[in-house]
């Protein structure tokens, strides 16, 4: 194991809900509709874009490209005012210790996430010196479950996918992993079945399992 390629809302800092808020808000103003709890886990890992298509299709509503664009804006405005608190104290239970033991073992840490406040949150939280590589989501075409998004974040750091494990807590971005040729680390609850080492919640991560992980399910 030479790499860790980690994903953020909901492995590094508990983010996600507050996605998901701010697409209820957003939709509740205008269109005065509801969305349903299940919704929620098909745009985790999704990028902006193709969640607020997957929230209009299930809205059964279309919009105009302008529309469109001003809706993306709108909602992430709503989000990262949300983020205007957030502290080293919304670092999840773990993943600090985690971070400190990976550099101590030499593996390079890279962010591979959809979200473009990746670098914004990263600071917040006082992470940044950690992350030998950001991948920039607005360069990758193809957004999670496609891997492109892993493989781009083994390249910067200029290792093999294959020595690499992606932690993650979407069914998307666990594909995305898998389809990538890492070792794939899921965070949540069963529908992450399909990740080759699963942990309940992040406090569980440590980096011995996650080796032990590497050593057993690597495709080299
Ligand atoms: C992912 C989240 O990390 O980032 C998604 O899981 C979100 O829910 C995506 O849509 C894009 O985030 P942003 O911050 O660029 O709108
Ligand atoms: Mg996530």
């Amino acid at each position: 194991m030479k790499g860790a390629l980690f994903d953020l809302d909901g492995v590094i800092t508990d983010t996600a809900i507050y996605h998901f808020a701010a697409w209820r808000h957003l939709v509740k103003k205008h269109f005065n509709a509801e969305l349903p709890d299940e919704l929620e886990e098909k745009t985790k890992g999704v990028s902006r874009e193709d969640s607020l298509q997957i929230i209009l299709d299930y809205l059964d509503i279309k919009v105009s490209k302008e529309e469109f664009a001003a809706l993306a804006a709108e909602k992430n405005q709503l989000y990262v005012h949300t983020l205007k608190n957030l502290s080293q104290n919304d670092i999840l239970p773990g993943i600090s210790k985690l971070l400190i033991d990976l550099k101590q073992h030499d593996i390079k840490i890279a962010l591979a996430s959809a979200s473009k406040n990746g670098p914004f949150i990263l600071k917040k939280l006082g992470l940044t010196d950690f992350f030998d590589a950001i991948v920039d989501p607005a360069k990758i075409t193809s957004g999670k479950p496609a891997p492109d998004i892993f493989l781009a974040a083994a390249f910067a750091l200029a290792i093999s996918p294959y020595d690499c494990v992606g932690i993650e807590d979407s069914v998307a971005g666990v594909k995305a992993i898998n389809s990538a040729g890492s070792v794939s680390i899921g965070v949540g609850g069963d529908e992450l079945n399909h990740a080759d080492k699963r942990f309940n919640n992040t406090a569980d991560l440590n980096y011995q399992d996650i080796l032990k992980a590497w050593e057993t399910y690597n495709h080299n």
